[in-house]
């Protein structure tokens, strides 16, 4: 047997203002978009924004349902939009935020896996890594270059004929 120890770089980000500008704007974007959300089950709002290669920014947020498993997350309504809207421009980052209207959340909250597979295949789709920007409701800010690192050895396209 061989061991393979996989590492991901995760940068840390405590204040917000070390964040280029551009990072900065898009996480702006998503905790802007938490007021639309539809979240009146679990009260936990969630926010995105993409920016894209062309300079456009598309946002998402939470849609939940009575029938909970037909929730939509706030990361695949905005990638739905963009895909889309501007199906042949690659994705550059994704920028998340939450708020739990009962409790503070002072630590990002990662992407749920079924998000990180559609992010997934995005960057495959289009061939570039999407960074992605993680804050919780205030806190630290953490920032990964690519989708692979938060799904690896994942399921592609590549497996299929
Ligand atoms: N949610 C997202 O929008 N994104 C995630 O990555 C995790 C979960 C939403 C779905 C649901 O509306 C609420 O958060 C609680 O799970």
């Amino acid at each position: 047997m061989k061991l393979e120890n996989l590492s991901i770089s995760l940068e840390v980000y405590q204040n917000e203002s070390e964040l280029s500008d551009d990072d900065q704007q898009l996480l702006a974007r998503a905790a802007e978009q938490l007021k639309y959300a539809y979240a009146p089950y679990s009260r936990f709002r969630v926010g995105a924004a993409l920016l894209l290669a062309n300079g456009e920014i598309i946002t998402g947020n939470n849609v939940e349902n009575a029938a909970y498993p037909m929730c939509l997350c706030a990361e695949q309504t905005a990638m739905g939009a963009a895909a889309s809207r501007f199906p042949d421009v690659p994705i550059v980052s994704l920028a998340v935020t939450v708020r739990n209207e009962a409790k503070l959340i002072d630590t990002p909250a990662g992407p749920c896996g079924a998000c990180r597979q559609i992010i997934s295949e995005a960057e495959d789709r289009h061939r570039q890594k999407i960074s992605i920007i993680m804050r919780g409701e205030s806190g630290p800010v953490f920032k990964l270059q690519s989708a692979k690192d938060l799904l690896p050895v994942s399921f592609s396209g590549t497996f299929l004929p």
